[in-house]
């Protein structure tokens, strides 16, 4: 395939982002043309952001699986699609080409058909890292079916409050995920979710591990045995259902600073768009490439870069079952190895990790073929973005620190490979389309260069989400309320004297554990569910390789004969009702949490103390009972 809308020099850069800002309709429609749609669209945009409206190419009928597989297969349908690396390096791969990839998507469309699953009806899927899942993605979409990826290491409570948010009466699933040395129960954990879920009436169950699992009769079915049903029903086809630009494609769960995690919508057409734009531009994709994003689908990384970014735009990609390091630290260097992969796309925390190793497992694996670096999901300090350059990309590849977020889309603010220049720990350049603008507190636009504020886009873009599922009230007030006609990103900014963009992470309550977003709140609910907490305060504190660790202050008035043991408690007790990745790295027991007058626990206070700034407490003056700080400070793990 080709791209007319790749841009290749700093001038073309340069002139691309003055038009996407001087006609943004002409810039999106040019680009959106070169798609397959089934009816052009009537407006390109209609927008406004204090409702907020978003609407991008609305009229227009399209269906994104045609763009990501039928499109391909005069040309492509022998190339592979997905190359799948299993767990065990011992187990053999798996090359889906386009051909394959569409006869089992299709196929797999049908299977939900036989199942009674309709256009607009949420699906939630919950697996681990097969080929599986990104089949049940796209058939899901094939059929206008809205999917809900459910990343595997969330809890049974967490599946269920997503599973009754988007009243999803259907779940795939597999019996097991294997994860490095572990084994993950999967269907056990949805059965333990659907005891909340009496709704829910499909259970598709892949197999993968084959654990014993329990299937109960009327409910549960094998993907095996489903798949066996619609061969002998011998039609192979399934048309691509007929979808509305603005129709919903699918939702994914994130967290914010209050309350439950929310579900971000987004929509079939501009969601397309933005996501092949952004991904063959920034990696600066050629046809031949093999790109390997080591995200899980669970992830918008995961739903953007390994399935309908890369596939829309006729790429091989590379979808790895398991870690990072298991069973050595030199998995993903082997990986790169073994199938010659031209673009790595990872997050911080993992670099972070693998150089704790040393170079050894590095320097086992041939390299040579790397051509682009990419980092994603949480600021890359200096040391780490050094080393991913020195020792992955041995000084030759361009190093690509892409910003965005779940509600984005895609990626929003990043260099553009080998195109325009990078700058270690900065994220750099707006894409064209994208209109960055830091303002203070109040909301005044910050303007100039060598600046800080808080980071806000003011004009839309093709792949930003549309609402929040059944709450679109929650959607204004959490993005667009903050600043008048702005969207509020939730992050910290700083742009140096060159424009360039250097995000310095979140000013509200949403912590980022090893590129995670996990709202404060949501952990502090899970540990008050302990039978012997009080109350709880939770903060971040700067961790070595997680990049953010979670520290909690509890008050504890239970049995405390063994500290330990009760700090274990309280860690399984979140494990369960979010995940193992909200456990507290520290939980500090108080007699008491530094509180206003007016009862709202003052954080700022505790965020120092955490991150061992004791010297750095600021006014503690209007505190109910000042002398609680002193006690903390002295108890600081
Ligand atoms: O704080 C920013 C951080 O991750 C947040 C978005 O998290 P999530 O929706 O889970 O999406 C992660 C993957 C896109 C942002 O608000 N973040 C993401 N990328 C970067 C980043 N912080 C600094 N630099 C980045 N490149």
């Amino acid at each position: 395939m080709s791209f007319p809308y790749q841009i290749r020099s700093v001038d073309q850069y340069k002139a691309a982002y003055e038009q996407s800002v001087r006609d943004p309709e002409g810039f999106w429609s040019s680009i959106a043309s070169t798609f397959q749609w089934q009816k052009p669209w009537e407006k390109t945009l209609e927008w406004d952001f204090k409702k907020p409206t978003i609407k991008w190419f609305a009229g227009g009928k399209l269906n994104i699986t045609e763009n990501c597989l039928d499109r391909h297969l005069d040309k492509l349908g022998n190339q592979p699609a997905i190359i799948w690396e299993p767990n065990d390096p011992e187990e053999h791969h798996r090359v889906l080409t386009y051909r394959d990839l569409y006869n089992k998507v299709v196929q797999f469309a049908n299977v939900l058909k036989n199942n009674d699953v309709k256009k607009g009806d949420r699906v939630c899927i919950y697996m681990g890292m097969v080929p599986e899942l990104a089949i049940a993605v796209l058939a899901s979409a094939r059929i206008g079916a809205i999917h809900s990826v459910v990343f595997g290491g969330f809890s049974a409570q967490s599946i269920a409050d997503r599973l009754q948010d988007a009243q999803a009466r259907f779940v795939i699933t597999c019996d097991g995920a294997f994860r490095g040395n572990k084994e993950i129960p999967l269907k056990s954990v949805i059965d333990d979710a659907l005891v909340q879920c009496p709704f829910v009436e499909r259970v598709i169950v892949l197999t993968r591990t084959r654990t014993p699992v329990s299937m109960i009769k009327g409910r549960d079915t094998w993907w095996e045995d489903e798949i066996k049903k619609v061969e002998t029903q011998g039609s192979p086809d399934c048309p691509a259902e007929v979808m509305d630009a603005e129709d919903m494609l699918f939702i994914l769960y994130t967290s914010g600073s209050t309350g439950k995690p929310k579900g971000v919508v987004h929509t079939c057409g501009g969601y397309m768009v933005y996501t092949n734009y952004s991904f063959v531009n920034v990696f600066q994709y050629q046809p031949g490439d093999i790109h390997f994003c080591t995200a899980d689908i669970g992830w918008i990384t995961g739903h953007s870069y390994i399935v309908y970014g890369p596939l829309s735009a006729g790429v091989t990609s590379v979808l790895f079952e398991g870690v990072p390091t298991w069973p050595d630290a030199g998995r993903f260097w082997d990986i790169v190895d073994k199938y010659k992969v031209t673009i790595l796309y990872t997050a911080p925390t993992a670099i972070r990790s693998l150089m704790g190793f040393g170079l050894e497992p590095v320097q086992r694996h041939d390299l040579s073929s790397l051509k682009v670096l990419g980092t994603v999901g949480e600021p890359i300090n200096e040391e780490a973005w050094h080393w991913y350059d020195e020792h992955i990309g041995k000084r030759k590849c361009p190093i690509v620190d892409t910003w965005w977020q779940t509600e984005t889309g895609g990626i929003l603010i990043s260099n553009l490979a080998g195109v325009t220049p990078a700058k270690p720990s900065f994220a750099t350049l707006p894409l064209p389309g994208i209109q960055p603008i830091l303002v203070d507190e109040n909301g005044k636009e910050v303007a100039g260069n060598g600046v800080s504020g808080n980071l806000c886009i003011k004009f839309p873009w093709p792949g930003m989400l549309r609402t929040t599922y059944g709450d679109h009230e929650r959607c204004r007030q959490n993005y667009f309320a903050t600043y008048d006609n702005l969207y509020f990103t939730g992050d910290g900014c700083l742009r140096d004297e060159e424009g360039n963009y250097r995000i310095t992470g979140r000013v509200d309550d949403v912590l980022n554990v090893s590129g995670h977003r996990i709202g404060t709140a949501e952990v502090e609910n899970a540990i008050n569910m302990h039978t012997g907490v009080v109350e709880s305060a939770v903060v971040g504190y700067p961790h070595d390789i997680k990049g953010q660790g979670i520290y909690a202050f509890v008050i504890f008035q239970g049995n405390m004969q063994d500290e330990k043991l009760v700090r274990l408690d309280i860690a399984s007790t979140v494990s369960r009702i979010i995940g193992p990745i909200a456990k507290p790295d520290k939980i500090q027991f108080v007699s008491g949490l530094p509180k206003t007058r007016s009862g709202k626990i003052m954080r700022r206070i505790l965020r120092k103390i955490a991150e061992g700034e004791t010297d750095k407490l600021g006014d503690t003056t209007t505190l109910l009972d000042p002398g609680v700080v002193e006690e903390i400070k002295n108890g600081k793990l």
